[in-house]
Order: structure tokens, then sequence, then C-alpha cells
């Protein structure tokens, strides 16, 4: 693993593929070429997430103030919103390097120790998936993020040595999809935690028209509306059908992206006019067909369907529930009639509908 400084071009640590999904918010190494210069550098051109940024730019504006390193950041929410991003961005304001690594590529305590013993004062070291570190990392990260300094125990039984090694101040910055799968003792060390929202659909279409215009490619502001209204939230998904719709809109309307050429393009890649694709549409009709609209429980259902639990709570659930077309309930999942409409179905009167059965 080697650290990356700010010059660098970010690569995403971990590739994950769910069979190639157009709409996979996870990252996939395609990404890369559209994704990098389409990251902003500068939070004021980092677009959505107004909480978030009016937050964060006043802890960074205060830590610059007293010349201070920031706090330790977690940022957490659903993949490919962006939290690379505004890691990337938190080092830019704050004038600092930036180092990128990911949870499960930080095997060894002695991995962290050469991270942490090369950073300058003040480095923003990011650690992606935090929730993978491997627990013997974990431990030695507990000091090294409340007393800057690393207790490392080398050898064993007679030839057993401690070390106690003062590290540079840094922050460090790590993201995660399950803040509920960290432990309570790391957790407990960011000083600023933040939640990062799906996107509406006038900031990813703002998203898309900022990307298109690094890349030239033209748009219509109705194009970049269609696009954003199919990427479930999630400019990763945005970006990435832009460069789709360009190839169609290419050969259907001289290459400038229209409404009608979105739609074309849209259409032909399966991605409906809320965004899902084949993979939605087949766990909301398992949850229909098989159990009656529910409700059931995730293991159940992502049994039936051949997914992970943890794929279909990180990358399905957050956008259908955004949506209104699934709940989670105590006593398991359950489609909306709105997911009964949106697939054709009509919604089961009485009390054994999917509705009725969240008030039981
Ligand atoms: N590209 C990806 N995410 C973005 C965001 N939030 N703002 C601007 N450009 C982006």
């Amino acid at each position: 693993m080697e650290p990356l400084n700010q010059n660098s071009p970010i690569t995403e640590p971990e590739e994950t593929d769910f069979e190639n999904r157009v709409v996979a918010p996870d990252y996939s190494p395609e990404d890369a070429e559209v994704e990098n210069p389409l990251r902003p550098r500068r939070l004021a051109d980092y677009i959505g997430q107004e909480k978030v940024k009016a937050n964060l730019s006043v802890f960074i504006e205060a830590a610059k103030q007293r010349k201070e390193s920031l706090d330790h950041v977690l940022l957490y929410g659903p993949p490919g919103l962006g939290k690379t991003t505004l890691a990337g961005i938190i080092a830019y304001e704050l004038g600092v390097n930036f180092r990128v690594t990911s949870g499960p590529a930080v095997e060894k305590p002695g991995d962290l120790a050469a991270i942490l013993t090369n950073l300058n004062p003040g480095d923003v070291l990011f650690i992606d998936e935090v929730h993978r570190l491997p627990r013997s990392v974990e431990e030695i990260m507990y000091p090294a993020m409340e007393d800057f300094a690393l207790d490392i125990i080398t050898g064993k039984g007679e030839m057993a040595a401690s070390y106690h090694l003062p590290l540079p101040k840094f922050t460090l910055v790590g993201a995660t999809t399950r803040a509920g799968q960290l432990s309570a003792p790391l957790r407990d060390r960011f000083g600023v935690v933040l939640r990062l929202e799906l996107y509406s659909p006038e900031e990813l279409a703002r998203i898309v028209t900022r990307s298109a215009g690094i890349l030239g490619i033209p748009i219509e502001p109705d194009g970049a509306l269609e696009i954003a209204s199919r990427s479930r939230g999630t400019p990763r998904i945005a970006n990435r059908l832009l460069k789709r719709v360009r190839d169609f809109a290419q050969v259907v309307s001289n290459g400038s992206i229209t409404r009608e050429a979105a739609k074309i393009g849209l259409d032909k890649l399966e991605i409906d006019g809320l965004g899902l694709d084949a993979n939605d549409r087949r766990l909301l009709t398992a949850l229909i067909r098989f159990y009656n609209g529910g409700p059931v429980g995730l293991e159940t259902l992502a049994a039936a369907i051949g997914e992970e639990a943890v794929t279909i709570e990180d990358v399905y659930e957050p956008y259908l529930m955004q949506i209104g077309f699934l709940s989670r309930t105590p006593r398991g999942r359950c489609a909306t009639a709105a997911a009964y409409g949106h697939l054709g179905l009509k919604p089961p009167a009485g009390p054994d509908s999917g509705q009725q059965s969240l008030f039981r």
C-alpha cells in the first residue's frame, strides 16, 4: 500500500463489482477515468450535502485559525456519495497532504505504523471502509488518534520489547457505509461525525451539468435532469450514466444530450424512470410475489434473490426507502403501495397488505 500525496491521482482502494450494474453505486475501475477529473477540489465546488458542508467549513476554518490539526472526522453514508471526494477537499482546504488507504489494505500494525510515521504535521489520512480495519490495527489506532503516539510491542516472551513512538498530529478521516459496524471505542475517537445523504435530482442535475462541462459534452438542462432523476440519488451513478448517454446522444442527436437522447439511452440501458434497474425490480418483485409484500426478514429476502444481506442494506435499500418503495419495520421489510404501483401490480387490499402490516 502506497500512501498518496495531494498531487497524486486519487485511486479508490477497494473495487467491488455487483454484476457490472450501470447503477451500482460502488466504485468500478471504469469510474477512474471519468471520476477523477470530475472530483471538486474545493468545498465551494462541491454540490449538495449542505449541512455537512456548512459544519465542515466552520471546523476547517477554526482549526486553521488556531493553527491546529482538525479533529478526526468520520464520514458515513451509502456508497458513491462523495466521501473520498470530501476527504480530499478537507485536505485541500487545510492546505495539507492527503494520504489514502482503506481498512482491509492495512493488514498489520506495522502497515499502519509505516503510514503514520511518514505523515507530516496536520496531514489528512483517509481510511476508506474504516470499519474493516483488522482488530490488531484498530487497537494501535486508539492511542495514535488520541495521544498521537504509537505503542508497539515486538517479539515474544523474553525477546519482547515495547516502543513508544511519538507521531505528528494528523487528522484521520474515516469513511464507512456502516457506522453501526464500527467498534464503539473507534467511533468515540472521531470528534466530528457527518452523515452523507442521498442527493436530490436537482443537485444531481447540477453535478451532471458540471461534469459535462469538464468533459466537453454538450448537454441541455432537461437532459441533465433526465439523467439525474434516474441516478438513485448518487453522483457516482450520475457521472457513469452521463458517460453512457453521451454515446447515444452522439448517434441520435448530434452529440448534444437532450431530454430525448437521455431517455433513449437510459431506456436502452433498462434503467427505468426512477433509476431502478433489473436488480431493484427483482428485489421488489420477490418481496411482493413470494412474501405478499412483507413483512419478511432481511436474511430471508437476501436468500430469495441470491444476494448478501449487507448488499441489500447498503446498496439497494437506501434508495428504495428514499423513494418510499420499501419500509424497514421491526418485523421485516415491506413493499409499499407505491412499489406495487410502479411495477404495475395491484396492492392487496385488507389487513395482509404490506402497508397495513406496518401498523399491526
Ligand atoms: N462529483 C461527484 N460528487 C460531486 C459533488 N458532490 N459535487 C460536485 N461534483 C461532484
